[in-house]
């Protein structure tokens, strides 16, 4: 989960790596630092705490060159203080790293090296790789083979970043597993280094992406890419069309509250060239689906986490609903040992916004052993998910830097829904006109996106009422089932309040004894096929003194006279109906944390990426 960014070039390094962790202080941020080449030396800056304390420190203490590498810290081993903090140095002063990943058999090869002398001075995993350079670069001279060496040795996924005070023209990168990208970025007589676009955007756009089990030699001229067994790969340029604007919060406070209004773009985005409104036809040529493997398809394994996971299921419903093709959703850390009954009439569909979450990779992983064809719908562009899928679905919705994920939880609904009517077209569960009507339907979806936004005082005064509430109950039924777990998901990370997401029918059968007046119970009661089960919902939450907020469809006469409030979306087609009712959830979760002063963007214990397993 930590953010890498290294520079070589002509211009200072200092700045440019402040400013490229910066923009990736949501990966990880309980400790930062920076290694620049400066007079020969290597010098190190690093601090426990966020970000503004190394800038400070490198105030009070400047370093300049034009070379350096620096790393944000979500610990894994070792308690986030400055000790701990990357980069690390070895013995010699020659070698500094910064590292992302898990070094899984670090206690072995950490007593190996100190059998050898090797004199450790912190407690984290990453500082074996650096022993381990140092070992081999006495015999290899070339950095880039020492590192090759030294990598051999380690199990689990890495990232790392490597400079050398003797070789000065070249940083090292290389990629191991999937413990979160490396991407190199090629700039005029200068070049990146990142783990995560947004460091380096500002800079260009020309990007190289690591592979698994590749290695980067990276100078002011260019890269050179190998295999970390030496041979040359022919790699890609990719021209990443994400403006670095979008990566910035402009005018708000936090980028979720940002990123909660730049629905009504990311749903534009993410419909735009794929939806052919004149022939009501949906078009999406990365997934490579043809008519004949459509018609093939047994069964579809969606697998993802966290609030992907919870997209998956509402893509339960419309895929099956639509398209008559059986779906399971499983939770990739699930999924991924759960020896699936998955064959190759199957497919893998996976859910992320990053790309890089480890399980979900694994889950991917898992489907291909079995011979299954990976789908992925991902939003980070040249990402691992994204490259290792036969097909994707892009969610086009531009960064997401808020920890807490709102728009790359709703383009992926429409995304499943376009992909529902797709195969539904292709296996002929869709007649000409059920298909242009379920297509026509999508052209209402941004401006009722627009409609939710626009309501968020509503919000705003339920949030003062929740404020100081302890627990809460999130209900809902059908295909806005999820719309509860996700809604309860957003409070929970980052207000961290208890709340619970949960079936509106299992409430009798148990839970429902939570329920008295200090219980909030949101209620999700649209006007959908379940609307008269919810409706009786708040009756029974009402009967037991729980105060309920009802998320319901303008004009509803029923429900107001049993809530205690009620938050108004508007008139949705019912299979569009988890883009609208989750918006005012996206944005009472948002000012229930604003109001109690927490770190929206940066929620405690959590990382934007999970690359760790
Ligand atoms: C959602 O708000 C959380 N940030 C988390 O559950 C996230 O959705 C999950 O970690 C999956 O991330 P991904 O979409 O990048 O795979």
């Amino acid at each position: 989960m930590c953010g890498i960014v290294g520079y070589i070039g002509p211009q200072d390094a200092t700045p440019i790596i402040l400013n490229g962790l910066k923009r990736l202080e949501y990966r990880g941020y309980d400790s930062a630092g920076l290694a620049v080449l400066q007079g020969g030396e290597i010098a190190v800056r690093r601090d426990a705490g966020k970000l503004a304390r190394l800038a400070a420190l490198v105030e009070a203490e400047p370093v300049s060159g034009h070379v350096g590498i620096g790393h944000t810290r979500w610990a894994t081993h070792g308690e986030p203080n400055a000790r701990n903090a990357h980069p690390h140095m070895g013995m010699t002063g020659d070698v500094v790293l910064v590292h992302n990943g898990i070094v899984e058999n670090f206690l072995e090869l950490r007593e190996e090296l100190m059998a050898e002398g090797a004199e450790f001075k912190s407690e984290t995993d990453t500082e074996v790789i650096v022993h381990l350079i140092e070992r081999y670069l006495a015999s290899e001279g070339e950095l880039e083979e020492a590192v090759r060496r030294a990598l051999r040795h380690l199990r689990g996924a890495h990232g790392v970043v490597v400079m050398s005070r003797r070789e000065p023209d070249k940083i090292v990168a290389a990629r191991i597993g999937n413990a979160g990208g490396v991407v190199i970025g090629l700039g005029e007589d200068e070049t990146y280094i990142a783990s995560d676009l947004p460091a380096i955007l500002e800079h260009t756009r020309q990007m190289v992406f690591l592979e698994s089990h590749q290695m980067a030699v990276v100078r002011r001229e260019g890269v050179e890419v190998t295999t970390l067994e030496g041979a040359l790969v022919d790699y890609e340029v990719q021209n990443v069309p994400w403006d670095p604007v979008s990566a910035e919060k402009g005018e708000y406070r936090h980028f979720m509250h940002k990123e909660i209004h730049e629905q009504v773009r990311s749903l534009t985005d993410t419909i735009a060239g794929r939806a052919d409104f004149e022939a009501g036809r949906i078009r999406l040529p990365d997934l490579k689906l043809t008519p004949e493997f459509a018609r093939r398809i047994n069964k579809i394994f969606i697998t993802a986490c966290g609030t992907a996971a919870y997209a998956g299921m509402v893509g339960k419903v419309l895929i099956e609903r639509i398209a008559r093709v059986s779906v399971e959703v499983e939770i990739g850390s699930e999924f991924r040992y759960s020896d699936p009954i998955v064959g190759p009439d199957d497919v893998v569909l996976a859910i992320s916004q990053s790309g890089e979450t480890a399980d979900t990779l694994a889950a991917m992983e898992e489907g291909r052993k079995k011979g299954a064809t990976l789908w992925a719908i991902v939003n980070a562009i040249g990402s691992q998910a994204m490259r290792i899928a036969d097909g994707f679905i892009s969610m086009q919705t531009g960064p997401e830097i808020g920890v807490a994920s709102t728009k790359a939880y709703t383009a992926p609904l429409v995304d499943l829904y376009m992909l529902a009517i797709l195969l539904g077209d292709l296996r002929g569960e869709l007649d000409e006109a059920a298909r242009r009507s379920l297509v026509a339907d999508l052209r209402l979806v941004p401006d009722l996106a627009g409609q939710c936004l626009d309501r968020e005082a509503q919000v705003e005064a339920v949030a003062q009422a929740l404020v100081d509430t302890r627990n809460a109950l999130y209900l809902g039924r059908g295909i806005n089932m999820p719309t509860a777990y996700e809604g309860a998901l957003k409070l929970k990370e980052i207000s961290y309040i208890h709340a619970e997401g949960y079936p509106a029918g299992e409430m009798k059968h148990g839970p429902i004894a939570l329920i008295d007046s200090e219980m909030p119970v949101v209620v999700i009661a649209p006007r959908d096929p379940w609307y008269e089960k919810m409706f009786s919902q708040i009756e029974q939450a009402k009967a037991r003194g729980g105060r309920v907020i009802a998320i319901a469809t303008d004009g509803d006469e029923l429900i107001p006279p049993v809530a205690d409030h009620v938050l108004w979306v508007p008139q949705t087609p019912w299979m569009l109906s988890p883009v609208t009712t989750v918006i005012p959830l996206q944005m009472l979760a948002y000012h229930i944390a604003a109001l109690r002063g927490l770190d929206v963007d940066q929620p405690r214990n959590l990382a934007k990426s999970v690359t760790v397993e």
